[in-house]
C-alpha cells in the first residue's frame, strides 16, 4: 500500500472552521500538505488559525468564503493558489439540514426554509464544481470531494428538503466524474451521524432526534473518522475511486 504522500501537495477546504471540515484541515496539515482553508464564520476561521503553530502556520492559508456566492468562491480558490503555486484537491464540508430539520413535514416547509437549504447544499456546490473544475485549474489528476449524507440515499422524515438537497448533490458529483474521467476525481463521502457542532444542535433543538439515527455501530462517528475516508480519496491512494458515494456511517445505509 502506498503512503499518503501529500508533502508538497496544495488542498482547498470550504467550510473549514468546524466540524468534519476542521478534522480535515488538521489531518492534511499533520500529514504534510498545505491546505487553503476557508469559512463563512470569520470568528471561528481566525481561532482555528491562531490555534495552528511552527510548520503547520507556516502552510496555512485563510479566506473568508461564502459558498452560495460564486464570486467569493472563485476568488479564494484563485488565491489559494496564487499562495501555493497549484491545486491537487478540492473538498466542500459547507453545508446545512436547514433551521427545521426533523420538525416540519414537507407541507409546512417555507419557502424560506427551502430556499436556504437549496441555496446551500446544492447551489454551494455548483459554485465550487464550475470554478474548480474548469479544465487547467487543477493539476491533472486532482481530487474533488464533497460532504453529502447518508440522506443523498434515504428520505429523512420532517427533512424532505434536506434528503432533496443531498440527493441533488449527489447527482451533480456523479454527473461532474463523468465530465472530468481521469482528469480530476469527483467524490461524495456520505456521513451518518457525526459528533459535531452541527449534530449537538439538531439533538439540543429536536427531542428524540437521535432516536431516528439507530445504527448497527450504535454510537454517533466522529468527525476524524469522515476526515480519515475523505483524506483518502484526496491522496493518490484513491487513485482508481470516482463517481463513488462512499458512506461513513456506522452501517445506516446498510438498512
Ligand atoms: N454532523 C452530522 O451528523 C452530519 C451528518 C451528515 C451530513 N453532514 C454534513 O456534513 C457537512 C459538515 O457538517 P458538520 O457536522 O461538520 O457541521 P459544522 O457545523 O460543524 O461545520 C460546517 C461548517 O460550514 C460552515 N458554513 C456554513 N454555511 C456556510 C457557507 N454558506 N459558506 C461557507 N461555509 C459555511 C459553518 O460555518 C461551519 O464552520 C454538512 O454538509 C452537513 O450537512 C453532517
Amino acid at each position: 500500500m502506498s503512503s499518503l504522500n501529500l508533502q508538497k501537495k496544495t488542498f482547498v477546504i470550504f467550510g473549514g472552521a468546524s466540524g468534519m471540515g476542521l478534522a480535515t484541515t488538521l489531518t492534511l496539515l499533520e500529514n504534510g500538505a498545505n491546505v487553503a482553508f476557508s469559512d463563512i464564520n470569520r470568528e471561528n476561521l481566525t481561532m482555528r488559525l491562531s490555534e495552528l503553530h511552527g510548520d503547520l502556520k507556516s502552510r496555512a492559508f485563510i479566506q473568508i468564503a461564502d459558498v452560495t456566492d460564486r464570486e467569493g468562491v472563485s476568488e479564494f480558490l484563485n488565491a489559494a493558489k496564487a499562495k501555493f503555486g497549484e491545486v491537487d484537491g478540492v473538498a466542500n464540508f459547507a453545508g446545512t439540514g436547514g433551521r427545521e430539520l426533523g420538525t416540519e413535514a414537507v407541507w409546512e416547509t417555507s419557502d424560506k426554509e427551502f430556499q436556504f437549504i437549496i441555496d446551500l447544499n446544492v447551489k454551494g456546490l455548483f459554485n465550487i464544481l464550475s470554478e474548480s473544475l474548469r479544465p487547467g485549474f487543477l493539476v491533472e489528476g486532482a481530487s474533488f470531494v464533497h460532504i453529502g449524507s447518508q440522506f443523498s440515499l434515504q428520505g429523512f422524515k420532517n427533512g424532505a428538503v434536506f434528503a432533496a438537497s443531498k440527493h441533488a448533490a449527489l447527482g451533480m458529483v456523479r454527473s461532474a466524474a463523468k465530465e472530468t474521467g481521469a482528469r480530476v476525481r469527483v467524490n461524495c463521502v456520505l456521513p451518518g451521524a457525526i459528533d459535531t457542532p452541527m449534530h449537538r444542535a439538531n439533538l439540543a433543538r429536536v427531542p428524540g432526534f437521535a432516536d431516528a439515527l439507530q445504527t448497527p455501530i450504535s454510537r454517533p462517528g466522529t468527525a476524524q473518522e469522515v476526515a480519515d475516508v475523505t483524506v483518502f480519496l484526496l491522496s493518490d491512494q484513491g487513485s482508481f475511486v470516482t463517481g463513488a458515494a462512499w458512506s461513513v456511517d456506522g452501517g445506516a445505509s446498510a438498512f
